[in-house]
């Protein structure tokens, strides 16, 4: 693709997943658990607890019934927790949520974001997450010097993939969609933002296989490094 530079004016990033790494918390908070039971419960647990997390997202979007995502991430958890047995464990359950809010972001981050800041267009972060998350994710990891906004689906009351996500982008930068890139980890978001009309990367971090949707991200990375590179390429 020829000329990128001309016609992006936005790049947005997915948060959770994308950004910031969803595994971190369960990872440090069941350390030792795992080391003394010889099991598995970290993964286990992200695992759970992400599946839960996005399934709770849609089904809140189809049915109308929003809740905040922070409120959405505490019932998550707390089914995965049990699903675990893990769910008296009221200290393991506030650390966990403790540091959820600070979530550590994937190794490239800083250094991708401080690239794209050398260029004239704006990075963004669009996501699910609730405004106060957001914020204390962004402070924590220090990144907040290279994002000019952080959007937020709490100011359309619905999750993604609907429109009125994608569309908080358009209005807040009054662009179109071809000259947004956007930018998930998330193969289901990346799919749907494309169908909405945005230029679309997947960062394919865990090389899962491609979902099966109508629509295709225009890019495949396996993880942000060669974002600024796309957005640099004439
Ligand atoms: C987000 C979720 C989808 O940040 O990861 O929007």
């Amino acid at each position: 693709m020829k000329g990128l530079l001309m016609t992006i004016k936005v790049c947005a990033f997915d948060a959770y997943g994308t950004l910031f790494d969803l595994s971190s918390a369960a990872r440090i908070a069941l350390k030792d658990y795992d080391k003394k039971t010889g099991g598995n419960y970290s993964r286990t647990v992200a695992e759970n607890w992400r599946l839960k997390q996005l399934q709770y997202t849609w089904i809140r979007a189809i049915t109308g019934e929003h809740a905040d995502f922070w409120t959405i991430t505490c019932e998550s958890l707390d089914w995965s927790l049990e699903k675990s047995n893990l769910h008296n464990d009221t200290e393991l359950r506030t650390r966990l949520l403790d540091l959820y809010r600070e979530l550590e972001v994937y190794p490239e981050v800083p250094k991708v974001l401080a690239e794209l800041h050398t260029l004239p267009i704006p990075a963004v972060i669009l996501s699910n997450g609730s405004p106060q998350m957001l914020k204390s994710a962004v402070e924590a990891s220090h990144i907040g010097k290279y994002l000019e906004d952080l959007l937020s689906v709490e100011e359309v009351g619905i999750f993604k993939p609907s429109p009125k996500v994608y569309e908080l982008v358009l209005k807040r930068y009054n662009c179109l969609p071809e000259e947004v890139l956007f930018i998930s980890s998330n193969g289901w978001d990346a799919a749907a933002a494309k169908g909405f009309g945005f230029l679309t990367a997947w960062a394919n971090r865990a090389n899962d296989p491609i979902d099966r949707f109508p629509w295709t991200p225009d890019f495949i990375l396996s993880s942000l490094i060669k974002v600024p590179g796309l957005v640099k390429r004439v």
